[in-house]
């Protein structure tokens, strides 16, 4: 029986799973983990993609084996620093692909056809009858999607994109292979949609991918989707060009969950709380699998999910 802390709370059974074979204590705040007297001797942590595992948290859980992230993407986590601890680290690829799809096609739609703009006015009571040029909005059947990062939830907006004929052009560091779609340099892929959809994982290389000179390269009425993480914008130019007119459909922000006051004001940006693999099902199946990431690495079996292979030869295993 090891000492594992969950950070975060868990959807569905994963934390009774956890608590049939180890000591488990529940963290909420940072505050509350950095405080935990036993924190030096936690085995496992799972956490969510909130929490940053750096090398000071790393420092402070010498006796840590394994780190369950509960997302897909772990860029809140220091992997080299936990390859070079002998830290086993898994995500939860897979179970989160349609629906973050899901949810990036939807803010495709809402974008491109004004649905909260409609939603409020409704609401609101200003709406007072049927009019040939109310919120008016841009056909998506037909259109070029532009996909940045054609990896898993890359390809499964693509998939969404065929069933409205649309041209399907995408970037990613080399061409996929066996998929019916266009492999385009970056700009290309920018001079060349109407709408790009971000599914690329948060890097240095990545980092402000969508800088102010490639968002001046985006066509006039191009809309941006971005599912992905935050960083891959830069906010500040994201800011100058929506004021200029451009239009995005946000589901993650740089400093989150801050959102610049200046996104908020333009009613044409659809924003929302960081929701992409945010259904009973998806979030219920990413706590199994980051659970027996967990289970899996402290029983001494290697994660479905490991993210950093060279640590399982010299894995210390079970104590
Ligand atoms: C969500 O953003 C994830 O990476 O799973």
């Amino acid at each position: 029986m090891a000492l594992v802390v969950i950070h975060g709370d868990l959807p569905g059974e994963a934390e009774a799973r956890l608590r049939q074979k180890h000591e488990v204590v529940v963290t909420k705040t940072e505050q509350e983990l950095h405080g935990l007297a036993k924190l030096a001797q936690a085995e496992g942590l799972l956490c969510l993609l909130t929490l940053r595992v750096n090398q000071q948290l790393l420092a402070r859980m010498p006796s840590l084996k394994v780190v369950a992230n509960f997302g897909v993407g772990f860029d809140n986590i220091d992997v080299p620093a936990c390859t070079s601890r002998k830290i086993a680290v898994a995500n939860t690829p897979d179970v989160l692909t349609e629906g973050t799809a899901d949810l990036a096609w939807a803010l495709l739609a809402a974008t491109a056809r004004r649905i909260p703009e409609g939603d409020r006015y409704v609401r609101s009571g200003q709406w007072k009858g049927y009019a040939s040029d109310l919120l008016l909005g841009v056909d998506m059947f037909g259109k070029t999607l532009g996909i940045v990062g054609l990896g898993r939830i890359g390809r499964a907006m693509a998939r969404r994109a065929e069933g409205f004929s649309m041209r399907i052009i995408y970037s990613h560091p080399r061409p996929v292979v066996g998929v019916p779609y266009t492999h385009v340099a970056f700009d290309t892929l920018l001079t060349e949609s109407d709408f790009v959809s971000l599914h690329c994982p948060l890097r240095p290389e990545t980092h402000h991918l969508l800088d102010a000179k490639a968002l001046a390269k985006l066509r006039p009425n191009a809309i941006v989707v971005n599912t992905a993480r935050g960083a891959v914008i830069d906010e500040k130019a994201l800011i100058e060009w929506v004021r200029r007119g451009g239009i995005a459909g946000l589901d993650v922000f740089e400093g989150e969950p801050n959102v610049p006051a200046e996104l908020v004001a333009e009613g044409r940006i659809v924003l929302l709380p960081h929701i992409g693999s945010a259904t009973a099902e998806t979030r219920r199946a990413m706590a199994i699998l980051a659970s027996q990431n967990l289970l899996d690495a402290l029983s001494g079996r290697r994660p479905a999910a490991l993210l950093n292979p060279d640590v399982w030869p010299a894995f210390v295993g079970p104590t």
